[in-house]
């Protein structure tokens, strides 16, 4: 299968163009490099074709997806920083709404009908009911997670129009890197807790902020469902492998456990075998006590187990990566 994959120069999108190439299908990466790096693409794909290119130009979309006759899209391109995004919401709107939906225009003009994308637990807000199942009310309370709500009621509209056949998989807290230390999570400014405790633990900051450690949950601190990158990316090619024209699937991609703050920082310390000085800063506004998926539909659906989703197998994999590139794909 030939595949086109926004995105494809960004974490997630670099482990599953990874994953794709080595179970046969042809990847053309899609990225605009404003937050992605072309190495992890490389590394991925063994330098598959990469077409440098934006989401907004609809007519490079166009002519990449009739030129390489691509035959399903997965969507990973967007901007995903919730305090960037109540900065600045018109930049997440223009960039991932309608950076989407000049994505749909071009694949009706190039007739391609398969369509895999990133969606997000943002869209929920902050429910009270756990586990999060996919009838859980949307009610997002950012512009990122209202961007990629919107992003999935432009799919079902395309759906209904065009007989687009699409999944939208809501991941919670992507984590990890590949366990041979090739890939990994390089985004700048960071702003998820696994790699800032790795930093701390590499000596390039001083502490961790734990924000807020008098929440309703077993240790105060906020609890949150990781899933590793290459459960992810596997759920992807599934998805690919299931959906036809026309179908709409909309599932929810976590581990199904929760792992608090406090629980993350003291297994870290065990993984790389340095202190992690920590400081409990105040609470963060929109910062939920607990999130943890419903995964049964994406299990039952995709035939999906998440298999590196063990807290153990995600702090070693990421503590390999971080090690060996404390700077990022920077280092050589
Ligand atoms: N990382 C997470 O925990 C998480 C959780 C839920 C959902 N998501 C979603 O997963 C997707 C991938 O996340 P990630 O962590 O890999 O992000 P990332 O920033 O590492 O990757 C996104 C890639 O998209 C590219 N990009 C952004 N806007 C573009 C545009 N207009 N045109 C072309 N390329 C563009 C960037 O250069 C980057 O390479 C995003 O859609 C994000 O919203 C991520």
């Amino acid at each position: 299968m030939k595949i086109l994959v926004t995105g494809a120069a960004g974490y997630i999108g670099s482990h599953t163009c990874r994953l794709l190439t080595e179970t046969g299908c042809q990847v053309v990466g899609y990225d605009n490099l404003s937050r992605g790096h072309q190495i992890a693409f490389e590394r991925a794909t063994g330098g598959g074709t990469f077409v440098q290119g934006d989401l907004l130009d609809t007519k490079l979309l166009q002519k990449t997806l009739k030129e390489e006759s691509v035959e399903a899209v997965v969507h990973f391109a967007a901007f995903a920083l919730v305090g960037e995004s109540v900065e600045y919401p018109q930049r997440y709107h223009r960039n991932n709404v309608e950076g989407s939906a000049s994505l749909l225009r071009a694949m009706h003009e190039a007739g391609v009908q398969r369509l895999v994308v990133s969606s997000t637990t943002a869209i929920y807000g902050q429910p009270e009911k756990m586990p999060i199942c996919e009838d859980t009310p949307p009610a997002p309370i950012n512009p990122y997670g209202q961007s990629k709500l919107d992003v999935e009621h432009l799919l079902q509209k395309a759906c209904e129009r065009d007989g687009l056949g699409f999944v939208a998989l809501r991941y919670f807290n992507a984590a990890g890197a590949a366990p041979d230390g090739m890939l990994g999570e390089d985004h700048d400014p960071e702003t998820h807790l696994i790699p800032i405790v790795f930093q701390v633990a590499l000596g390039q900051l001083q502490k961790i902020h734990i924000f807020g450690d008098d929440y309703s949950t077993p240790d105060g601190t906020c609890v949150r469902d990781y899933v590793h990158v290459n459960d992810l990316a596997d759920a992807h090619l599934k998805a690919l492998n299931i959906l036809k024209p026309g179908q709409r699937i909309q599932l929810n991609l976590g581990s199904g456990v929760g792992t608090s703050v406090l629980e993350i920082i003291e297994h870290v310390r065990q993984v790389t075998g340095h202190d992690i000085p920590a400081e409990i800063a105040a609470r963060r506004s929109g910062d939920p006590p607990w999130l943890i998926a419903d995964n049964s539909l994406a299990k039952k659906t995709l035939g999906w187990t998440p298999e590196y989703s063990s807290l153990d197998s995600i702090l070693t994999s990421a503590w390999r990566w971080h090690q060996r590139h404390p700077q990022g794909y920077e280092t050589t």
